[in-house]
């Protein structure tokens, strides 16, 4: 047995404070695995608990199997739930901690054959009579999950089970509990704020920021296909490199995109997601390359749909399979702090407090007044002070202001202060507007398309 759930507009508070859970709406199919995605504190766990039934729904109407289940007791869900730091009984041997659930279930039945069958499939028949305490991390959450399976519950909620365990064991974890849940088809609500981890494990990931869902989608949808900043920006290693850009086009010359000291010249004929950018003429937008929408190459080694760029290499960062190359392209980063969390249906988010313009709202004097001087303009930019999402992801930490991350063999070397030729492919480029929505390319009620 397993079971779908569905959460309908639901909120939580605690209290007077702002909803830690805004009005949340998400199906989750009977036998998926979904991943809750976002920054600590954006209201994951709480939707977990209301899931499970620990914590009480606000506002809204929560469905297992297509039936109200706002007041169902939690013992009556058939959930189970494992957390980051697996709570298990000291005093019990593995054995024990693992058939616990079933003993509480059923005191008379024999635990036995399901305990060893559990342990069998993670691995840990050798530790079955030691205590928790004589296990590793990896083991011990290994123990944890089989409470958890053991019972053979309709759903599983797992909270960052893996955030306590080091790099190496967590990622063979991972692919262990993909395994596991999948052979026991078995509905799996999995909370992370590992964007890796969240795509490697997730039929589908909803990511949420400040209590606001703000896509959800299989990885490959959402990594592709961005509905906002913060989706492109919270996903993908090496992070987004995200600048400041504007939409140049005058009438009777060709449409560009200008990143600060450069121009992006946008291919004539104008794709149709190039023409919508016309509304946004005038205005500031953000421009998003992943790393491998640039290219180390010269203007006459282009194919279609690649135009050139020049910069500067301000650092290179060997890997060994590759190395990873900081280019300044003379830009402003984008810096996303302080954009309105977009709402799904696009509309603004309605704020008590008094509405303080956007970084880029402040900044748009500055952008517009800055012409396009010569291929590169180094060194005289002002810079913002730091990037909000460098915490989200390590590689970030190295990516300073207005620099392009490029994707290079590891055989090139390049030193610091060179010049060097770009080519940017736009198949691969995302302009956001200045409320972060994505706008090329074109969302499908641009193109007029049923959605
Ligand atoms: N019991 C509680 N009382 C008051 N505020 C809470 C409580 N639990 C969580 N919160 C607040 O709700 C928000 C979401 O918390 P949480 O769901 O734990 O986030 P996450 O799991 O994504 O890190 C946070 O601002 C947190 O401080
Ligand atoms: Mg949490």
């Amino acid at each position: 047995m397993t079971r779908a759930i569905s959460l309908h507009n639901v909120s939580k508070r605690y209290g007077r404070a702002p909803r830690a859970v805004d009005r949340l709406t998400l199906d989750i199919e009977a036998g998926e695995f979904l991943v809750l995605l976002g920054p600590s504190g954006c209201g994951k766990s709480t939707v977990l608990r209301m899931i499970a039934g620990l914590e009480a729904i606000t506002d809204g109407e929560l469905r297992l199997d297509g039936q109200l289940a706002n007041d169902m007791p939690p013992g009556d869900r058939d959930m189970a739930m494992v957390f980051q730091n697996f709570a298990l009984y000291p005093n019990m041997t593995n054995r024990d901690n693992i058939g616990f659930p079933l003993l509480v279930e059923n005191p008379r039945e024999d635990r036995g054959p399901r305990v060893d069958a559990t342990a069998r499939k993670l691995g840990i028949e050798d530790v079955l009579d030691r205590y928790p305490s004589q296990l590793s991390g990896g083991e011990r959450q290994r123990v944890a999950m089989g409470r958890a399976i053991s019972r053979r519950p309709s759903v599983f909620l797992m909270d960052e089970p893996l955030s306590n365990i080091d790099a190496k064991l967590r990622i063979q974890l991972r692919s262990e509990i993909a395994q596991l849940t999948r052979e026991m088809g078995v509905t799996t609500v999995y909370v992370t704020h590992d964007q890796a981890e969240a795509m490697s494990l997730g039929d589908r990931v909803a990511v949420i920021r400040g209590g606001v869902l703000q896509q959800v989608g299989a990885p490959r949808d959402i990594y592709a296909l961005p509905d906002n900043v913060f989706v492109a920006a919270f996903i993908g290693t090496p992070r987004i490199n995200l600048v400041q850009g504007f939409v140049h086009a005058p009438p009777r010359e060709g449409m560009t995109l200008d990143l600060g000291s450069q121009r992006l010249p946008l291919p004539e004929p104008l794709s149709v997601d190039h023409q919508l950018l016309r509304i946004q003429q005038g205005r500031p937008v953000i421009v998003g390359l992943r790393s491998e929408a640039t290219r180390i190459g010269l203007p006459s080694q282009a194919r279609p749909g690649e135009v050139p760029l020049t910069g500067t290499v301000a650092n290179t960062d060997y890997q060994g399979h590759e190395a990873l190359v900081y280019v300044d392209i003379g830009s402003e980063p984008a810096v996303v702090a302080d954009l309105e969390s977009p709402r799904p249906d696009g509309s603004p988010r309605r704020r008590r407090a008094r509405p303080r313009p956007g970084v880029l709202g402040r900044l748009k004097g500055r952008t517009v007044a800055r012409t396009p001087g010569p291929p590169l303009a180094l060194g005289g930019s002002p810079r913002l002070p730091y990037n909000p999402y460098a915490s989200y992801d390590p590689a970030a930490q190295r990516v300073g202001a207005g620099e392009l991350v490029v994707r290079t063999p590891p055989s090139l070397w390049l030193q610091k202060g060179a010049q060097v030729p770009l080519l940017v492919d736009l198949a691969h480029l995302y302009v956001f507007d200045r409320h972060g929505r994505r706008v090329s390319p074109a969302p499908a009620e641009m193109l007029g398309e049923d959605v």
